[in-house]
């Protein structure tokens, strides 16, 4: 009896479960997702052909060091580069003296100690030391920009889908939100009057909330005076030349990596051929000898089913 009550009691239990994850799954497909302005509005990067892209890609030496103008110009104000070195730009093509000047011209210098009364204080750079943060620490940092902390730009093209397209996507994608519309001809405002961009924000379709907390920072062509030999470049130009540039910061040793997976491929070709020429020559005399014995003949072949029938065999 008492077996029986609680059978019934797990009985229930069991079909109350049952409804009530049909309910759920009921109400998941019969109900539409919310609208909501980010996923209706956010553009995905534009494309950006790079020398170093591809299996085969290499830096365009040139461009980088056009790159690193704009980081040093523009976006060393508010971004460090900690995971490298000045001497790291040695691999940009500059000469141990120029890295010796660009090292102690540096706008921000370095955190140090006074060697004499011990307390906190700032040294030029040397060569060996990483690309300085402008803030002291995040806080700092926060606190200069309406509470938003300007991330190290080091390994930024590996942090973001899309990478250097989506960095300069971002750099060059801000536009104004009245009348801003999608691919689909919706305008943002009408759909969403409630997205409008919040002061202190901007708005950029390619940053995934839309508004971000980074003025745009390179506004007009020419706005960096790249050295002799390049024209007065374009908005566009510096944009792309710079997103090369974090291309190398998150990467230097690509280069490397292109030239030793051509030839992990190349030796792993010739592994394969070698391998197939070497069963070719193992098993050469093995299919002969299957050829040579071949299937039983009419008189064994009658015995061997005899035989199986007799032990009871199928087939
Ligand atoms: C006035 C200060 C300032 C300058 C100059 C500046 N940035 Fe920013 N940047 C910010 C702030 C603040 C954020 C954080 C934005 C946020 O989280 O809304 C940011 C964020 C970013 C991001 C990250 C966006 C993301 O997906 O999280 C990238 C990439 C970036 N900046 C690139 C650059 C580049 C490249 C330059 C130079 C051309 C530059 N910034 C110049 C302040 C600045």
């Amino acid at each position: 009896m008492l077996r029986f009550i609680l059978g019934l009691i797990g009985a229930a239990f069991a079909g109350v479960l049952l409804i009530s994850g049909f309910n759920t799954v009921s109400t998941f497909l019969s109900s539409e997702p919310e609208r909501s302005a980010e996923h209706e509005f956010h553009k995905h990067p534009k494309h950006l052909a790079l020398a170093s892209n591809g299996p085969f890609g290499k830096y365009d030496k040139a461009q980088l060091q056009r790159g690193f103008q704009v980081y040093k110009e523009v976006c060393a104000a508010c971004h460090g580069l900690h995971q490298v070195a000045f001497r790291d730009l040695a691999a940009l093509g500059y000469s141990e003296n120029a890295i010796k000047k660009i090292a102690s011209d540096w706008a921000i210098e370095v955190p140090s100690v006074n060697p004499e009364t011990g307390e906190a204080a700032t040294r030029k750079a040397i060569p060996s030391d990483r690309f300085p943060s402008p803030y002291a620490n995040e806080t700092a940092g926060r606190a200069a920009n309406n509470n938003a902390y300007p991330p190290d730009l080091s390994l930024m093209t590996k942090a973001r889908e899309g990478g250097a397209a989506y960095v300069y996507s971002l750099l060059t994608g801000y536009t104004n939100q009245q009348g801003y519309k999608n691919e689909k001809g919706q305008e943002l405002l009408k759909e969403f009057p409630s997205a409008k961009t919040p002061e202190g924000l901007h708005f950029n379709p390619y940053f995934p909330n839309l508004n971000i907390a980074m003025p745009q920072p390179i506004v007009s062509d020419g706005q960096v005076t790249y050295a002799e030999g390049n024209p007065a470049p374009t908005v566009d130009q510096m944009a792309k030349d710079v997103s090369a540039f974090l291309v190398w910061t998150a990467e230097p040793k690509l280069e490397n990596r292109h030239r030793i997976g051509i030839v992990t491929v190349l030796f792993l070709l010739v592994g394969s051929f070698l391998g197939y020429l070497a069963y070719r020559e193992i098993w050469a005399e093995a299919k002969r000898k299957v050829r040579v014995t071949g299937p039983l003949e009419a008189e064994n072949q009658a015995k061997s089913r005899a035989a199986k029938d007799e032990s009871g065999i199928a087939g």
